[in-house]
């Protein structure tokens, strides 16, 4: 067991965790967000079309190669770079074609934690993170500013190096400092670039645990790019990007979700949990985009599917008509797998639609377990009379 899961299984129940977040407004909603540096001919395309969206309270681990685009992409969720091409929604706030007293009002709501972390070299460790303070709080006097700043360094385990300035701190207590500056106005987002790069394991582990705090107690997004691998678990999804495309979007806790919708699908009645349990971890997960065909009639059946969020529309005949439209939770594609005839429907996504499917091969081993079962209680039925 991973430390720290204790607190995780208690701050982040991940069905209330996820249902929270479909139901509410998106705090990042990205629509084939692209990104160029350089002009003419020196004109370099570094993000490729991604979409992307993050409610609130959801804990983002982004991770891939190096140059991969992560730092720029999360640039441009913090309005630190202005949008060229796609379009890019941040804390309710159009980011393409704000104004620039927009983007100043949006960015006190967004906590940076940088890799150069930039601390000013003249000023205490109280003194840099009180400045955070002054610039998204002018309204409250110094001596609360100082008094926040104060325990917020406490908090991250510098209460004993307040007055310290930071060249007398070493390379980790400097990060601190500077994840105590992004984290004290208690922001909505917060976008973390590499904040345990230069943290030992348990000063590592101090920081993300405060993130989740933040994360539970604020609703507050997290964005954290890392390579750190200790540091997985906290997050609620994981993004990869490689070469400037989001190449997949997990939910980390998804498969434990997927088991107790599974468990109230009629044909899984009869499947022990342990095989439910295995089905969802076979299970793979894709977000598509609204009037995506899913499966088209007559055609061979090769996978199960069920409907994680969004909903579907089942469609029959010449012209089409719809027949069903079909919601979270529900499931379609079993009957072509159970009989072996060819689809008798078509399936199209309503609007965007996280949908879950599973192999033939899978779901079959599944209802044969099924099957299985069905035949010892009718044995036992039987023997008893
Ligand atoms: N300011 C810049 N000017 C030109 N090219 C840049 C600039 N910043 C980053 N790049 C290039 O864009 C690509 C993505 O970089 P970056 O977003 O920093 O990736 P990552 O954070 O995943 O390492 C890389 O090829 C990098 O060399
Ligand atoms: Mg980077």
């Amino acid at each position: 067991m991973l430390p720290g899961s204790i607190q995780r299984a208690t701050l982040f129940d991940p069905n209330t965790r996820v249902r929270k977040g479909i139901e509410s407004q998106p705090s990042i909603r990205a629509t084939n967000l692209s990104h160029f540096y350089g002009t003419g001919e020196l004109r370099k395309q570094v993000l490729y079309g991604n979409n992307l969206t993050v409610y609130p309270g959801e804990i983002i681990i982004m991770t891939g190669p190096s140059g991969s685009g992560k730092t720029t992409l999360l640039t441009l969720v913090g309005a630190l770079r202005r949008v060229q091409e796609g379009n890019l929604s941040v804390l309710g706030q159009p980011l393409e074609g704000a104004s620039p007293s927009q983007l100043v009002d949006f960015r006190r709501n967004v906590g940076f934690i940088f890799q150069a972390h930039n601390l000013f070299e003249a000023l205490t460790a109280t003194q840099n993170v009180r400045m955070s303070l002054e610039l998204t709080r002018p309204d409250q006097s110094i001596r609360q500013n100082t008094k926040d700043a104060r325990e917020m360094l406490d908090r991250v385990g510098l209460g004993n190096r307040i007055n310290h300035k930071p060249k007398q701190l070493s390379g980790g207590q400097k990060q601190r400092v500077a994840i105590a500056r992004g984290l004290v106005h208690n922001p909505k987002l917060v976008l973390a670039d590499e904040p345990t790069a230069a943290l030992d394991e348990q000063s590592g582990r101090t920081v993300v645990e405060l993130l989740q705090k933040l994360a539970s107690e604020n609703q507050s997004t997290i964005v954290i790019v890392t390579h750190d691998n200790r540091i997985l678990d906290v997050a609620d999804r994981i993004i990869t990007l490689v070469d400037g495309a989001i190449r997949s979007d997990a939910l980390v806790k998804e498969a434990a979700i997927l088991t107790q919708m599974l468990a109230k699908c009629s044909i899984f009645e009869r499947v022990t949990p342990r095989t439910l349990t295995r089905v969802a971890d076979e299970m793979t997960i894709e977000r598509l985009p609204p009037g995506t065909q899913i499966i088209r009639e007559n055609d061979p059946g090769d996978r199960f599917f069920l409907v994680r969020s969004g909903s579907v529309s089942v469609r029959r005949g010449h012209p089409e008509h719809e027949i069903a439209t079909l919601g979270v939770g529900d499931f379609f594609g079993e009957t072509a797998l159970l009989t072996g005839q060819p689809r008798n429907a078509s399936v199209y996504t309503r609007e965007e639609t996280l949908l879950c499917s599973l192999s033939k091969t899978n779901f079959q081993s599944a209802m044969a377990e099924s099957a299985s079962l069905e035949t010892e209680i009718r044995e036992a039925y039987f023997e008893r009379k």
